[in-house]
């Protein structure tokens, strides 16, 4: 029996749902060691911005219960050296690329966007609306609907490919800001980026991100990214969702599409085991033919409510 596994993301085709999450998998080449990216349905790459960024200074990371807290501080080489190196690369190996793109002003986003106009093997845009932006205090873009609304405009007018935009769970109507970068424009979203956390080492009274505060990934996050994903595919079912947040497993994946995911991400994972991504991507296939499921159209946001 054969398994089609491919799903659409807004008009991207990509032969299977599984993509890497941004800034877990860097632009894929050294990761390519562990991982073979052909079997993988995309690769989303670190967020850039338009200029370079060493991110801020460590420590950046710090391990918690069942997830991990990180500051990295968007460090990249900005948008150019990233079309030239990174881009350039993951075409000439023929694996499709999801750029993300961040910054501190609308201006910032349409900069990037509009260096990676044309750019060969590019088949979306992630808008990383977790950044702080300075036309607004600080606060960031996926905290506003407002924000979220004029940023996805001027991106959605500069991009030639489809646009993603990746939301914030750390907001009190989730649905009401998604509603707004689909109004604005935005052909898909991404749910969900890290929820705000905190860790402090009860021994030398320090905060163990320099920081202070940091985003939380992991399994920890897994309960709020179903609960995003089902919301909001429960508000606006017609629009993809790339789900992440949490999956480690071929059954954590099944869940997010379960509850609404057109796709699936995988971050932290990665970090503990490089092949996890090649390793869900397959073992989907196993799943769906043991279960006599020909498309993932069958089970998306079946998950059943009551009983
Ligand atoms: C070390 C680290 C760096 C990250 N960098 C980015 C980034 O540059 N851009 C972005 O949109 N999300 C970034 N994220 C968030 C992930 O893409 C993802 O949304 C989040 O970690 C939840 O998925 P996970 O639990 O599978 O890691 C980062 C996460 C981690 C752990």
């Amino acid at each position: 029996m054969g398994v089609d596994l491919s799903v659409s993301l807004g008009g991207a085709r990509l032969a299977n749902p599984v993509v890497t999450a941004s800034g877990c998998f860097g632009s894929g080449k050294e990761m390519s060691r562990f991982v073979d990216l052909h079997s993988l349905g995309a690769i989303v790459c670190k967020t850039v911005t338009p200029e370079p960024r060493l991110g801020i200074s460590p420590p950046r990371g710090a391990e918690t219960a069942s997830g991990m807290l990180n500051a990295i501080g968007l460090q990249n080489p900005g948008v150019q050296a990233f079309r030239d190196n990174d881009l350039a690369w993951l075409a000439e190996q023929g694996v499709p690329a999801i750029a993300s793109v961040g910054g501190h002003s609308v201006a910032d986003y349409v900069q990037c966007i509009e260096a990676l106009r044309g750019a060969p093997g590019l088949i979306a845009i992630e808008m990383n609306l977790s950044c702080p932006n300075l036309e607004d205090r600080g606060f960031m873009f996926a905290l506003s609907a407002e924000r979220t609304a004029e940023v996805t405009a001027a991106a959605r007018a500069a991009s030639d490919v489809p646009v993603f935009c990746k939301l914030s769970p750390d907001v009190t109507d989730l649905v009401a800001i998604a509603e707004a970068a689909v109004g604005a424009g935005a052909d898909g979203l991404s749910l969900i980026n890290t929820t705000l956390g905190m860790a402090i080492d009860p021994r030398t009274f320090r905060a163990k991100l320099s920081t202070g505060t940091g985003g939380l990934s992991g399994p920890a996050i897994k309960p709020i990214a179903v609960r995003c994903v089902w919301q909001v595919h429960r508000a606006l079912g017609h629009i993809p969702i790339i789900g992440m947040g949490g999956i480690a497993t071929v059954d954590d994946a099944i869940e997010m599409i379960l509850a609404g995911a057109t796709a699936v991400a995988i971050g932290t994972a990665n970090f503990y085991e490089p092949a996890a991504s090649e390793q869900i991507a397959r073992g989907l296939a196993d799943f769906c033919e043991s279960r006599g499921i020909t498309s993932l159209d069958e089970i998306r946001g079946q998950v059943k409510e009551e009983g």
